[in-house]
This record gives structure tokens, C-alpha cells and sequence, in this order.
């Protein structure tokens, strides 16, 4: 077994909390530290998918036909692809995220088609990942693009200044593009769980940084946001599929104008 392998990884407990089995025994035993702390962590990334379809959804009947899924995580049920291609055949999807292990598991999974591509890429050096020229080949940037940044901010620490890169990112686009976001919060949640869920996650690939709902709000800057605002993921625009009330997270969507 591998070293990355003995560590646990925060895309494949994510995969195991979504019932998926691309995951390794270290992964699932922090997921069940975690689930033994929080029983409905995988009520609530249920839910976070569930966002995920809706603000996908949403922006494509928009008119976006480019999307850009940074910490995209492993393949799963209802793949953005899937989600936008329902509506917009056309759409071109890029995929990226820094975990080698999500991205050959992608590679291998998703469809090779040209308008489907996934990169190895990390939120925090934007000007690698727009430099990248499978992802200029595959995006223009002339054109809106749909960022969608969904359970993955929270794993960037302030160390590493997430808002600018979030910036960057909004900087790099044309007005009537989107930005969709999820974010772990622990608002409202008890302190005891929490530091013992955090300290599991210190172990992990990449320790959790949950945000307060007004640090969250800070990555829309600039974005004029879409009803009904930044709310608990389970509130966005609801569409009766069945899903969480749970959700440990604030999801919103913005437009660039
Ligand atoms: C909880 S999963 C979310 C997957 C998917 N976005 C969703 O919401 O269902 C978080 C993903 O973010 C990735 N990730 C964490 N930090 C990252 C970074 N700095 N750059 C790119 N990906 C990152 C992890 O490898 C993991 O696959």
C-alpha cells in the first residue's frame, strides 16, 4: 500500500460518504470517525450533490455552455457533463482538481469526447490552471464560463488566500459569468463535535477550514447574487428531488456584471 493511500484522503471519504467504492481503507475509517460524530454527513453530501444538479441546471437554461469544475472530486451519479448536456449538448466541461488519485479515477470514468476534459490542476495557483492550454483548447474565456467551486474552498486555508484566488478566477471571466459555491460552515453547530471533527480531518489530505456564513459571502464579491442569496445548500431553489434539510454547508450562485 501506497503512502497516499495509508492517508486519508478527503475525496475518497467524500466518495465514501456518497456510497461510492473508490476508497481505501484509511479513507474509510476516518469517514466513520466522522460519521460516528456527525451520523448525517452523508445526508448532507447528498445534499451538496443535490445543489450541485440544481445550480448546474440553472446556469445552463442561463445560456452558459462552459463550465469549470475546480475540486471536482471523483466521478459520481449526476456529473455536471450529465447535468449540462441535458440541457446544453453542446457544453464543454472542464474538470480539475489537485488529487492525483480523483483525477486518474476521472480520467478513467468520464467520457474522452473533446467537450469533457479533466485536469490536474489546484485552486490555490489560478494562473497555472488558466494558463493551462488543454483548458484555453477547451474554454474561451471570451465566452461566460460557470466556476463552480462546490465543497472545496473549505479546504483552503487563509494561509493561502483563497479570496485572491477566487478573485483571480472572477477577474479572468466576462460579465454573465457564474460563480456557484458550496461551503462547510459550523454555524450553529456545538463546539465539542466540531474540534473533534476538525482534528480527524487534520489528519487527512487536506485539513478543513469551515467559514462563518460572512467569510463565505466574501468570495462573491463583485458577483451580483441570484435569489434566493447565499442560504443553507438544502434552500437553494428546491425542486422537489428528494434530498437533505440537512446541510452542514452555504451554497450561492453569482453573476458577473
Ligand atoms: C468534498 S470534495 C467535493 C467534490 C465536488 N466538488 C462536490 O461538491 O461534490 C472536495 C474536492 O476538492 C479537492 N481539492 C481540495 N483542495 C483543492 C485544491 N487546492 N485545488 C483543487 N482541488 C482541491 C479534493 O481533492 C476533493 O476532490
Amino acid at each position: 500500500m501506497t503512502e497516499a493511500e495509508n492517508r486519508p484522503n478527503v475525496a475518497r471519504m467524500y466518495d465514501y460518504y456518497l456510497g461510492g467504492c473508490h476508497n481505501f481503507a484509511a479513507d474509510r475509517a476516518a469517514a466513520e470517525e466522522i460519521l460516528k460524530i456527525f451520523p448525517d454527513t452523508g445526508v448532507a453530501a447528498q445534499s451538496n450533490r443535490a445543489f450541485l444538479r440544481r445550480v448546474v441546471r440553472w446556469a445552463a437554461e442561463q445560456g452558459v455552455r462552459q463550465f469549470l469544475d475546480i475540486g471536482a472530486g471523483l466521478p459520481t451519479q449526476g456529473n455536471v457533463h450529465e447535468v449540462v448536456r441535458a440541457v446544453r449538448p453542446d457544453a464543454r466541461v472542464v474538470y480539475v482538481d489537485h488529487d492525483e488519485v480523483a483525477v486518474a479515477y476521472a480520467r478513467r470514468l468520464l467520457p474522452t469526447d473533446g467537450r469533457t476534459v479533466v485536469l490536474q490542476g489546484d485552486l490555490r495557483r489560478p494562473d497555472e490552471l488558466l494558463a493551462d492550454p488543454t483548458l484555453r483548447a477547451t474554454i474561451d474565456l471570451s465566452e461566460p464560463v460557470a466556476v463552480l467551486l462546490l465543497a472545496v474552498l473549505h479546504f483552503v486555508p487563509d494561509a493561502d488566500d483563497p479570496y485572491a484566488a477566487v478573485a483571480k478566477l472572477r477577474d479572468a471571466t466576462v460579465p454573465g459569468s457564474v460563480l456557484a459555491l458550496s461551503h462547510l460552515t459550523l454555524d450553529g453547530l456545538p463546539t465539542l463535535p466540531t474540534e473533534q471533527g476538525t482534528a480527524i480531518y487534520r489528519r487527512s489530505s487536506s485539513p478543513l477550514v469551515p467559514r462563518t456564513r460572512d467569510e463565505v459571502a466574501r468570495f462573491l464579491d463583485g458577483y451580483e447574487l441570484v435569489e434566493p442569496g447565499l442560504v443553507r445548500v438544502a434552500d437553494w431553489r428546491p425542486d422537489g428531488e428528494p434530498q437533505a434539510a440537512v446541510s452542514h454547508g452555504y451554497g450561492g450562485v453569482g453573476v458577473r456584471r
